[in-house]
């Protein structure tokens, strides 16, 4: 598996607080089966300490360096996780290889818990003209889209893509958000689901919960959200094809329901 979204790099963010911890996340990945990990630090967040971006090349060499030392067999890859925020456009330009995916097209988009700007729709439209591929980062999270997933859809007609925390499944955020996470999952609207993890106690590694979790539903789908679609993101490639993504706000008829359920 493939784990797309991680706070592993210590002491940049609020997530992992020492090489140390660190290692222990790199060996709960490890013993669940995880073989990347794409470390994402919060970008332009308050949640991020790091406000000089150009350290990050070196923190992550640097990072990635002593991991390979320690023997851990887990691979990492670089990557932020990107506040939105005001001149995004012209700093994911300049910061283009530290800031997606592997220096890739890709990128992880973060909005806050309780909002979702005025714009951002015209935001993800232009980006994607600029040639970024921005995954929104847990929306069953975000209370405007827990009220309004129609906002999620919009995004993903437009082109961005959809990644879930595994723990929203879990009920670690909540029951708004358990909630959420189950119905994006119904409604065809989720591409990875990813750990998000943050440290060894609290928030730690794991993603092979999920197929007990989601064992009612299609195992090649799963393998989807937790290998094919991560790795191909990591290849920077046109991601698999999910299908169709259906339309929160439109009500489909009695027909239409009798004709999915056959
Ligand atoms: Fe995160």
């Amino acid at each position: 598996m493939i784990d797309i979204h991680t706070h592993i790099i210590p002491e940049v963010d609020d997530g992992s607080g020492s090489f140390t911890e660190s290692l222990n996340m790199l060996k709960i990945a490890e013993n669940d089966g995880i073989k990347t990990m794409v470390a994402t630090p919060h970008i332009f967040s308050s949640a991020g300490k790091m406000k000089e971006i150009e350290k990050f090349r070196n923190i992550f060499s640097d990072f990635r360096e002593r991991v390979i030392n320690s023997g851990s067999s887990v691979e990492i890859i670089s990557g932020g996780e990107v506040y939105f925020t005001t001149g995004l456009s012209e700093k994911l330009k300049k910061f283009r290889d530290i800031i997606t995916i592997n220096g890739g097209d890709y990128f992880l988009l973060e909005f806050p818990p309780g909002f979702i700007f005025p714009g951002s729709d015209k935001f993800i439209f232009n980006i994607l003209n600029e040639g970024f591929i921005p995954i929104i980062c847990h929306p069953e999270r975000n209370i405007v889209i827990q009220q309004n997933p129609g906002i999620l859809y919009g995004f993903m007609m437009t082109g961005a893509l959809s990644q879930l925390d595994a723990g929203s499944f879990r009920g670690d955020f909540g029951s708004d958000a358990s909630a959420t996470a189950y119905k994006l999952l119904k409604l065809n609207m989720v591409h990875m689901i990813a750990s998000d993890c943050h440290n060894e106690d609290k928030r730690i590694p794991g993603l092979s919960f999920i197929y007990e979790k989601l064992s009612g539903f299609e195992k090649e789908k799963i393998d989807m959200f937790l290998k094919d679609i991560p790795d191909a993101i990591i290849g920077n490639r046109a991601v698999p094809d999910i299908g169709i993504i259906e339309n929160p706000n439109v009500k489909r008829s009695i027909f239409q329901i009798f004709k999915k359920q056959k």
